[in-house]
């Protein structure tokens, strides 16, 4: 078993501060005394809302990540990042027809994308962001959706670019349309839908109240999924479950520097 120190010395805001070791980020901001009233929500890595820049002791690099999902090391340099400025273009979503050409209309600055994977490396969720603009900018809508399907709007590919580019609103634009125009109907939705108007799915909500939890997660592994003629392709949510994931891997980022 590893040694853990109780206390780390870390820097907020240009001030230093000792915290309990095992923190995350953003518990460890609240733990030197600052109230959060914006940079957080969930903290639960859904709501994207609090994107962090750090640096390392003994490096050089500026960090990214999630300040509810990582946590503080001895010798972290903290800021949080208030917003990442995007761009979102009005569209009413009964007008957008499903065309090769869309996204580019609406976001051709995807066209600047130089491929440095940059925004990939960034992504606290794993997502492969170069991709998804790549398919975006080919006019590939449905793998666009699918590949930026767990983005969660943090915006930190977007202030990692250097071409400028604002990732997420070109995902949320290729998911609406491949969910209004391209995706087969679900025969399943539409039968609960049929079901939530008769007594059969009070019933089961009924049931579900008094599972465990060890029941109901039981029930939810042992989900059937739909499938769809000639696309077994299930977006990454679906894939990932229950896999360890670790999304953000800076292992090859952090040099060996000794001092
Ligand atoms: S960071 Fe920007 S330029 Fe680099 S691959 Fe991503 S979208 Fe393209
Ligand atoms: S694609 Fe960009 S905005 Fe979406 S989760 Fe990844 S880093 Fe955040
Ligand atoms: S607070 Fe919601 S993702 Fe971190």
């Amino acid at each position: 078993m590893i040694d853990q120190p109780r206390e780390i010395n870390i820097q907020l805001m240009g001030k230093d501060y000792k915290v309990s070791s095992g923190l995350t980020i953003i518990a460890a901001i609240e733990y030197a005394g600052y109230k959060l009233v914006r940079g957080a929500g969930c903290r639960a890595g859904f709501c994207g809302a609090c994107p962090t820049l750090y640096r390392r002791a003994g490096s050089h690099k500026l960090y990214t990540a999630l300040a509810c999902q990582t946590l503080a090391e001895d010798g972290m340099c903290l800021v949080q990042v208030p917003f990442v400025p995007v761009v979102r273009r009005p569209y009413d979503i009964e007008e957008v027809a499903p065309s090769a050409n869309i996204i580019l209309q609406y976001y051709p600055e995807v066209a600047a994308c130089v491929s440095c994977n940059t925004c990939t490396r960034a992504c606290p969720q794993g997502i492969s962001v170069m991709d998804y603009i790549q398919t975006a900018l080919r006019g590939d809508i449905e793998q666009t959706a699918l590949l930026s399907f767990d983005c969660i709007s943090c915006g930190i590919c977007s202030s990692r670019c250097p071409a400028d580019i604002k990732h997420y609103p070109v995902g949320q634009l290729a998911r609406r349309i491949y969910s209004k125009y391209l995706l087969p109907r679900s025969s399943q939705l539409a039968d609960r839908l049929d079901e939530m108007e008769t007594e059969q799915c009070e019933v089961e909500v009924e049931t579900m109240m008094h599972l465990s939890t060890e029941e109901l997660r039981a029930r939810y592994e042992q989900r059937s999924f739909e499938t769809v003629a000639g696309r077994d392709q299930k977006h990454s949510a679906i894939q990932k479950w229950g896999t360890a994931v670790d999304p953000v891997d800076y292992r090859d980022e952090v040099e060996e520097v000794a001092y």
